[in-house]
């Protein structure tokens, strides 16, 4: 999908997805100490809102400017006086993240799903944009979700499992802290299911 077609799907329908963070990003998260962190393709900002709600200045970015618009409205809405802590911007996550080397304390990829040159480029521009110490964390409907698990792209090449990510962050200056398959339960017309998500989290070395 380019980001026209992004566009389109946000334009047809009033939220594309929930009003909460993604469970593993909170989990992830919650622990840390808040600062300066960039969530890269972040849509409509579920998660990059919920981090300036928890203490943190955030920069976030889409392609898709519908996706960026509806972020910076949510974002006004829900964090009143806190909005300024959240720069909501269009930028393409293959390319250098918008502050620069080593500006953040963190970065997210939250089911950023691209074929593997292209998301490889994305982890790349994450783990300069973050500082010696810093963390990247990445989620992502997992490879194995198209034989076992529910719901997702279809198309196997925008899917990763942890050692994908592993080798595609191979030679970057980093250290794996885990990478793992988590399941994610999903209420369905049809009953519960289970999906499953490829879970990251990456350090930057010193
Ligand atoms: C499945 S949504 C996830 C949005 C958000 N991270 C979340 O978890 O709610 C994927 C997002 O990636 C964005 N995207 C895809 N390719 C991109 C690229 N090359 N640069 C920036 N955004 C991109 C899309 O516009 C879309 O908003």
């Amino acid at each position: 999908m380019d980001a026209r077609t992004w566009d389109e799907r946000y334009a047809a329908s009033d939220l594309v997805w929930s009003v909460e963070p993604n469970r593993f990003v909170a989990e992830i998260i919650t622990p840390l100490k808040p600062g300066h962190a960039v969530d890269l393709a972040a849509g409509e900002g579920r998660n990059a809102i919920w981090m300036v709600e928890q203490g943190w200045t955030v920069v976030a970015s889409d392609y898709s400017p519908v996706a960026v618009e509806r972020m910076r409205s949510l974002a006004a809405s829900r964090l009143g006086d806190r909005a300024s802590r959240l720069t909501a911007l269009v930028a393409d996550a293959t390319q250098p993240a918008p502050d620069g080397p080593a500006a953040h304390d963190l970065a997210l990829l939250c089911y950023l799903q691209l074929p593997a040159d292209e998301w490889r480029q994305a982890l790349r521009a994450a783990v300069e944009t973050v500082r010696p110490g810093g963390r990247i964390v990445v989620v992502g409907h997992a490879g194995r979700n198209l034989t076992e698990g529910w719901g997702g792209p279809s198309e196997r090449t925008v899917l990763y499992d942890p050692e994908e990510v592993l080798e595609r962050a191979d030679g970057l200056p980093v250290t794996v802290e885990q990478a793992v398959i988590r399941q994610r339960p999903v209420e369905t017309d049809d009953g519960k299911r289970v999906a499953l998500d490829t879970v990251v989290v990456l350090r930057r070395d010193l």
